[in-house]
Parts: C-alpha cells; structure tokens; sequence
C-alpha cells in the first residue's frame, strides 16, 4: 500500500515535470471511470493522452488566435452564403484548404462596405491558426502608421521582420486614406520582401483596381505594388448589398436605392 501511494506521488510530479497537465488533473477520475468501465490498459492511457493533446492543441489555437489581433472572431460557418450570391461559395472553400499558404498565393477581396470582406479574411485566417500557422491581422491605417513610425526610430528593420514572420499577413482596408510619399514606399517594400518570401497576404479594399493608382503618392508605386501583390493571387469581387443595413432594408427604414448611396 505504501508503494502504491509513493507511485501515485511520483505519478503527479511526473507528469507535472513533463508539463502534462490535463492529465495530471484529470487521471485520478479517469482511472476510477476506467476501473468502472473496464477500459484495457491501452484504452486507458490512449484517452489520457488524447484529452492531452485536444487540451493541447485547443490553447495553440487560442493563443494563436489571440496574437493574430482579428477584431472579431466568426468563422466561415456564420457566413450567410445566401445573402452574397455573386460570392463563389466553391473559390471560398478552396481557399478554406488552405493550399494557397504553401505557395505564396494573394487573397485580394474587394467590394463596396458591409459586403462581408473582413468577415471572410477573418474566417479564413482563423481556419489558418487552426492548423497551427501564425496569423497577424492589421488594418492598412495602423500598418502604415506602424512602418512610417519605426522609420523614423531607426526600427524599421526589426518591424519588417514582425510583419514578415507570420504565414498569413491580413491588410484591412487599403484605400480608405490616400498614402502620402514615404508611406507608398514603405508599403511597397513590406509587399516586396513578403512576395521574395512567397508569404500570402489577405488583403481587403473597396476600391477597384483601376482606383489604385490615384491611392498611393505616384501611380508608378501602385502599378509596382500590384505587381507583386496579383503575380501570384485570386481576386474576389464581391457586387452585393451590404449585409450591416440588411436589417434597417427588412424594416423598411431605407430603400434599396439609398442603401446603395450610403454603400458610395
Ligand atoms: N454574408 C454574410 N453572412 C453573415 N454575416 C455577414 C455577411 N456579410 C457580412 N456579414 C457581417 O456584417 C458585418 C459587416 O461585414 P464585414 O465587416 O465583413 O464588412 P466589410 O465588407 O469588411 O465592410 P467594410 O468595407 O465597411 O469594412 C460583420 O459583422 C459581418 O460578420
Ligand atoms: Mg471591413
């Protein structure tokens, strides 16, 4: 009996030293259910471990999901597909495999406000975190101003390699604010070095293309951007309505029409 306590004892200490720690909480109750259920020895220790590493994997995720810095969390299951018909919903789940990571490939998705960009940027970054790649989700505003800042403390270097590390760069919101000079410059070269690495980047806007140029200090740095942003890339159009007026247009608050005017 004695012994049985002291290798319970070094049981816990062990497991605790190798950082086991959902089994380290759960096995004095597993072993009882064990006991009742007649689980064999190997079904025992295969569910011990299994629940370790579920536990595991569930705060990688967390922590990863945390540091990408998304500003809400909805996966791709609380897309309304149906309300966004021109969306094609295959293109969606393709990229939901995850394959375009390996080689380097763009997201672009544009479209006028409310459309769902974010969200779908947002669902398939957390898909990425999910199988245990490093997201960093920014808005284009903080991403420049972040550039433009650490140029001017000499750490512009260090802050390149910040936004270069993680496998899936996510820009929000490109074009809302015209980039002066130095801003299209440092832009540019963050898209530069991150397409020499083959790194995807999601990027959202809800200008066209052909709206770009007027975008950033000098149309030459814009056409060199897109370049390197659409060599390697899927663009995603979104033409429908905007889903956050969804609910005011059911009421009959505003029309078809002035919704369309507020998108402008
Ligand atoms: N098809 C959809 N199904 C479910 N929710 C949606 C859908 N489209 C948009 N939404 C929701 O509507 C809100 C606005 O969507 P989102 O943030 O993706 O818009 P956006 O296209 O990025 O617009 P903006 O250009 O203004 O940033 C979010 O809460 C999003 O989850
Ligand atoms: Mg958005």
């Amino acid at each position: 009996m004695a012994t049985e306590a002291l290798a319970y004892e070094r049981m816990h200490l062990n497991l605790k030293r190798l950082g086991l720690l959902t089994i380290s909480e759960m096995v004095d109750q597993y072993l009882q259910e064990a006991a009742t259920r007649e689980l064999t020895y190997l079904e025992t220790v295969d569910g011990l471990l299994d629940a370790e590493v579920i536990a595991r994997q569930e705060r990688t995720y967390e922590t990863k999901v945390k540091l990408a810095g998304f500003p809400y969390r909805k996966g791709i299951d609380s897309f309304d597909f149906s309300f966004q018909p021109s969306l094609d919903k295959k293109l969606i789940k393709e990229l939901l495999t995850l394959r375009f990571l390996s080689d380097g490939t763009n997201v672009v998705l544009l479209g006028p406000p409310g459309v769902g960009k974010t969200h779908l940027a947002v669902s398939i970054g957390m898909a990425v975190c999910q199988a245990g790649h490093q997201v960093y989700f920014t808005s284009a505003a903080d991403l420049v101003g972040g550039l433009v800042k650490s140029y001017g403390m000499g750490k512009f270097d260090s802050k390149m390699r910040f936004y270069c590390r993680p496998s899936l760069l996510i820009i929000d919101e490109v074009g809302y604010l015209p980039l002066d000079r130095q801003a299209s410059n440092l832009l540019f070269e963050l898209i530069s070095k991150r397409y020499e690495n083959s790194s995807s980047i999601i990027l959202t806007s809800n200008r066209g293309y052909g709206e770009w140029g007027s975008m950033f200090a000098e149309p030459v740095i814009a056409s060199a951007v897109l370049d390197r942003l659409l060599h390697h890339s899927v663009t995603i159009n979104i033409r429908g309505e905007s889903y956050r007026l969804r609910d005011k247009r059911k009421a009959g608050i505003i029309s078809p029409a002035s919704a369309v005017k507020q998108k402008e």
